[in-house]
């Protein structure tokens, strides 16, 4: 991880404005995809929304060197600090095929299916490794992952944990919900976002994560919330030094792939893709411990001061949030068997 902030957020706003003319470029580009099926590889566009130094794009790269090495012409080609548009936007990119893959929050995909709810709650993963234990386990998440294939035509291929998300503010440091009373706290576009935002005890700001920065130093949002990586990594720290470890939740990043291209891979292929993938989540997880550690100490140095939180005071909100969000036998199915895993 590098120092590198200021030039990242220096290049930010050009960036943004010229997504719109990359993405015409790569429309007008499609049409080289290979015509003659399964055997021809194709380099595959990926949409990133975190920076060059973030775990994700470290771990995808070596994923994009597993690819060229093993297959004939299939790579991937990741686009990084939102270049391909925010994730909103990156996610129909990905569904009408004018982009081939992304990540995205959990929070994207519980807006077109609900039982993703599930994986985006307080309370239902214990911490990183449980995480990943259950969502790369086939048997736990059943259908979920095709579920959205017939309806949005992409795949979800499994994915990237978020690591332990908490409050950061622009005004002194929370150690309660009243603390934040009356804050504008910025959140991730969904449902489960907005009741997390009034459990911790803010008002809901639903904001892209490419505007924040500018949204904390601009003041028209006093708080926001995420992993240790993040904060530092998009420079959030110079604008929020304070740091309240609620530890809400431990979030979750989805590999989405558009389910056309997947099923034109031969075999030996996706065999060999799957592989890659494989050691790329493996690999994040390993890196990510480290990088937050990394990010702790360079915010520090920056100014940032990190403090404890009342834990019980956020208790009762958090929990109840289960109870409010799982209303189907499909939700409770997979929550159970989340909770199951635990040690
Ligand atoms: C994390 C996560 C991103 C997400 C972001 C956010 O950084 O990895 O996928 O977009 O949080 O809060 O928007």
């Amino acid at each position: 991880m590098k120092d590198g902030l200021i030039s990242m957020n220096s290049t930010r706003t050009p960036i943004i404005i010229s997504s719109v003319a990359t993405v015409t470029l790569l429309l007008s580009a499609c049409g080289g995809e290979a015509a003659d099926g399964a055997d021809a590889g194709q380099t595959l566009r990926l949409a990133l929304n975190q920076s060059e130094d973030h775990p994700s794009y470290i771990a995808l790269e070596n994923f994009n060197d597993h690819l060229a090495e093993n297959t004939e012409g299939w790579e991937i080609d990741v686009y990084p600090n939102e270049t391909l548009g925010a994730q909103a936007e990156a996610l129909q990119l990905v569904s009408d095929g004018s982009v081939d893959m992304a990540i995205v929050s959990g929070a994207q995909l519980e807006n077109l299916n609900d039982d993703f709810m599930v994986f985006n709650l307080p309370r239902v993963f214990d911490d990183v490794d449980h995480q990943m234990d259950v969502i790369h386990d086939p048997e736990i998440t059943g259908d979920l992952y095709a579920s959205l294939e017939d309806s949005h035509s992409f795949t979800v291929l499994g994915g990237f944990t978020q690591g332990a998300r908490s409050v950061y503010t622009t005004d002194g440091p929370i150690e309660t919900p009243e603390d934040l009373s009356g804050q504008n706290l910025r959140i991730q576009e969904s449902p489960i976002n907005i009741a997390m935002a009034e459990a911790l005890g803010g008002s809901a700001t639903p904001m892209a994560y490419g505007e924040l920065y500018t949204g904390l130093q601009s003041g028209v949002v006093d708080a926001a919330e995420n992993n240790e990586v993040s904060y530092y990594t998009q420079g959030h720290y110079e604008v929020a030094p304070y740091w309240s470890y609620t530890n809400h939740l431990v979030g979750l990043d989805y590999l989405i792939i558009n389910s056309d291209v997947l099923d034109s891979m031969s075999e030996e292929d996706r065999a060999t893709f799957d592989e890659g993938w494989a050691a790329a989540h493996q690999e994040h997880t390993e890196l990510w411990a480290e990088a937050t550690e990394e990010a702790i100490a360079g915010a520090e140095a920056g100014g940032a001061e990190f403090s404890e939180v009342d834990d019980e005071a956020f208790d009762d909100e958090l929990t109840a949030m289960v109870e409010e969000f799982i209303t189907t036998d499909s939700q409770q199915e997979l929550h159970d068997a989340a909770r199951d895993a635990a040690e």
